[in-house]
């Protein structure tokens, strides 16, 4: 009886776990909304069996992994929100003039079929009007279309229910990263780019004043210093990856006094890997600096696991000649230690978490 009100009076729950596949890392999260800032109660991290988003979907290892989580937290029944892996999403910018919502429709469709090799009706297709620009009199929109095809969808759903958990809304990385830093940008004038870093890919979202100017992926990431240090050392790939993420740093000119010799080495190391991320850093900003109307980015905020190599920040901000950070996002209340504290790692589950709240 009891429940049966209660059931009234509560909204049904509000989703607010997620769950980002990356490359290097399978990771869960799963929030409390009931505060004014929500707090994470649980944060799952598997490493990512490789290769899971081929060509298809390696359904096998994934579920397996998700299996062993889904066991180990309790999470049968979970409802999450989650955003396809690899590059099984493929999203566009692009302007239109301003015209009748069934018309945009048929404009973006015409726009998808010029870009996707799958036919239309085997792709789900969304698109978001994020601006409008007066251009001689004639009002544009600048629209940020995604398409996926149906098959890759229901077949994502599909192997998360095989593991037990229920999908209940897939969203795009940009979306998520634009959430999650949406305090940080909605109050500033500046113009804000927000670098979300993994293992293979970056996430590019420009902002401001709240709302999203510009966002690009594009296929580098950690992966690339991982590399660049295992060619200095002559070691195999995982080994250097141990070594990145436990002795890792980037000695920038201000330190360089006095430090020891391996702490050098393992700088030089990784400036080849290094220099190839800037490279495709700048140019994803350049991309966007060719955009009509694009205003002069005045600040970077860094996320994503590679972010985590200390002096990361400072070789970024030197290299961009903008002034970088690896801010912790105010959308979210973080402990101060632990598995609860802020990991830019899981900048995108954390974003991905705050969909619904
Ligand atoms: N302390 C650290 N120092 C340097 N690099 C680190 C550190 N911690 C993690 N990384 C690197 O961050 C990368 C993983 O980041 P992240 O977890 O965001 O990627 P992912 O989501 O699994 O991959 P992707 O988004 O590309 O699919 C790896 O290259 C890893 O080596
Ligand atoms: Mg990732």
């Amino acid at each position: 009886m009891m429940r049966k009100i209660y059931q009234k009076i509560i909204p049904r729950k509000i989703p607010s776990a997620a769950l980002d596949v990356g490359e290097r890392e399978i990771k869960f999260v799963y929030l409390d909304p009931w505060h004014a800032v929500p707090e994470i109660t649980t944060v799952a991290r598997y490493p990512a069996p490789p290769g899971v988003f081929g060509e298809v979907i390696n359904e096998e290892l994934l579920v397996d992994v998700l299996d062993d989580m889904v066991n180990e937290y309790l999470l049968a029944g979970t409802e999450i929100i989650s955003a396809l892996g690899g590059n099984k999403v493929v999203t566009r910018q692009i302007n239109l003039p301003r015209m009748s919502a069934k018309k945009l429709n048929k404009a973006v469709l015409q726009e998808v079929e010029k870009f996707m090799p799958v036919p239309l009706d085997e792709l789900f297709v969304r698109h978001l009007v994020l601006d409008e620009n007066a251009i001689d009199n004639r009002k544009e929109l600048n629209i940020l279309i995604a398409a996926a095809p149906q098959a890759t969808v229901y077949q994502y759903h599909a192997l998360l229910k095989r593991a037990g958990l229920t999908l209940v809304a897939l969203d795009l990385p940009a979306l998520a990263i634009w959430r999650l830093y949406r305090n940080e940008h909605a109050a500033s004038d500046n113009v804000i780019a927000i670098f979300e870093i993994g293992e293979t890919k970056t996430c590019l979202v420009i902002t401001k004043k709240g709302r999203m100017k510009y966002t690009r992926i594009f296929p580098v990431g950690g992966s690339l210093l991982t590399r660049s240090m295992s060619e200095a050392y002559g070691i195999d790939l995982d080994s250097a990856r141990k070594l990145k993420e436990s002795e890792g740093v980037i000695i920038n000119e201000n330190d360089l006094a006095g430090v020891a010799a391996d702490k050098m080495r393992i700088d030089l190391s990784l400036r080849d890997g290094l220099g190839e991320l800037l490279r495709e850093m700048r140019r994803s900003l350049e991309y966007y600096a060719n955009q009509f109307n694009a205003e002069p980015v005045d600040k970077v905020i860094l996320s994503g696991g590679t972010c985590n190599l200390p002096g990361f920040d400072v070789f970024v901000s030197e290299a961009l000649g903008l002034p970088a950070e690896v801010a912790r996002p105010a959308s979210l209340s973080f402990a101060r230690e632990g598995e609860f504290s802020f990991d830019p790692s899981l900048a995108m589950a954390y974003g991905l978490a705050l969909r619904e709240v």
